[in-house]
């Protein structure tokens, strides 16, 4: 194992204001003083700094598409909870409507598509994506916070899976068991894998051209895997996630599929460098099953409900099971909007003292 030179040293670098490229290292399977941290969904949620900035415009796709906000809202985690990557602030469901079919967001609602996709006459309303022209607002949202980033921490992109955008495009919203979109699977294969195909498409596209504005590590959001059986899953998510490792170039890649982790010696055959991991999966078994892959996660985000000795408790439990290298520290999913950014602090101040 290559060993990090003071010179080098991350932590040290950041305290100094420099590079901390900590992130890049773990992807690329290189040893590091301690584990990079992050945690998904860390812009937006939590913060009262960044419902400040919200509670200014007309609604989240205001914030979305407008650059120089969204920038600010991705710094926000950076400067206010300290972690050791940048996940630029947008949403998985605009490749949905670069496609054809827009989105709104209601407030304490959710996502909603006012037209979905139910037949294969609905499919003529899409059309391929071209990301510099159909999410050229992303693009320059990301080329301006690599700039303002000036090389702090790494600035991570991402997408959702096509299965995940799937869901969205046929229920129209977010749903408890994603019926419509699995009887679609089962009653009308051909369709489903047009459907599919193109939101393939569309993604490597779309990473693709985040990578060259600006993106350093991507992440793919296979939110809803675990709503699809072995047989479906190996049909319909498996090779379409395959072809997107195959095909996006120039940045590491962490697939997620969440609810999944029972198929993770099928996710280990995914040419990717890091696999995420919900809490369910026991640390030892995705060691076992995963064994080339470096791991991403996995604290049960209700953790944070504790007091500040029990999260820095189990953060600790945590990274004794995951033990040293090919870890890169995160929740097992999105941190949960009630959650005390205190809370969030003291997790990822028990990863930086790791390294002490
Ligand atoms: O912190 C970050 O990582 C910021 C960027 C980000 C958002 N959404 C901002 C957002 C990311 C990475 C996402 C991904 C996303 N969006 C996923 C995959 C991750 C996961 O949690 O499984 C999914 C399934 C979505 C779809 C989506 N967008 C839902 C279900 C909602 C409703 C409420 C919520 O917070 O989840 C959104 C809206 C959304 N996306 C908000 C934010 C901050 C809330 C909007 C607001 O009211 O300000």
């Amino acid at each position: 194992m290559a060993r990090v030179e003071p010179e080098q040293n991350s932590i040290f670098a950041t305290e100094m204001g420099e590079k901390n490229t900590l992130l890049l290292q773990a992807l690329a399977g290189e040893m590091t003083p301690r584990p990079p941290v992050w945690v998904m969904r860390q812009a937006g949620r939590i913060l009262p700094e960044y419902r400040a900035v919200r509670s200014r415009l007309s609604g989240f796709k205001e914030l979305v598409e407008t650059p120089e906000l969204a920038c600010e809202v991705t710094l926000q985690p950076v400067d206010l909870l300290g972690v050791d990557a940048a996940i630029l602030f947008s949403d998985i469901l605009v490749v949905p409507e670069a496609m054809g079919l827009p989105y709104e967001l209601i407030e304490k609602v959710g996502p909603r598509f006012p037209e979905t996709i139910g037949s294969a006459a609905d499919l003529k309303r899409l059309h391929p994506v071209e990301p510099e022209e159909h999410l050229k607002y992303v693009l320059d949202a990301m080329r301006m916070t690599r700039r303002a980033l000036d090389e702090r921490v790494p600035l991570i992109g991402f997408a959702g899976a096509p299965w995940t955008i799937f869901c969205y495009m046929i229920e129209g919203g977010g749903s408890k068991e994603w019926s419509r979109a699995r009887r679609m699977l089962r009653s009308e294969p051909a369709l489903a894998e047009d459907l599919l195909d193109r939101i393939t498409e569309a993604t490597i596209a779309y990473l693709n051209a985040q990578v060259e504005a600006g993106a350093q590590a991507l992440q793919l959001f296979d939110s809803w895997a675990g709503a699809l059986d072995a047989t479906l899953f190996e049909r319909y998510s498996l090779p379409r996630l395959r072809r997107i490792c195959e095909e996006v170039k120039g940045a590491p890649l962490i697939v997620f599929a969440k609810g999944a982790g029972w198929q993770l010696d099928r996710l280990a055959t995914l040419p990717c460098q890091a696999l995420g991991i919900d809490w369910h999966t026991p640390v030892a078994e995705a060691r076992r099953r995963a064994p080339e892959h470096v791991l991403q996660g996995n604290l049960d985000p209700s953790t944070l409900y504790g007091t500040e000795t029990e999260v820095r408790a189990a953060t600790q439990r945590m990274l004794k099971d995951f033990g040293r290298g090919k870890h890169v520290v995160n929740l097992g999913h999105g941190v949960y909007p009630d959650i005390d950014p205190d809370r969030v602090r003291a997790f990822i101040d028990e990863v930086k003292r790791s390294g002490d």
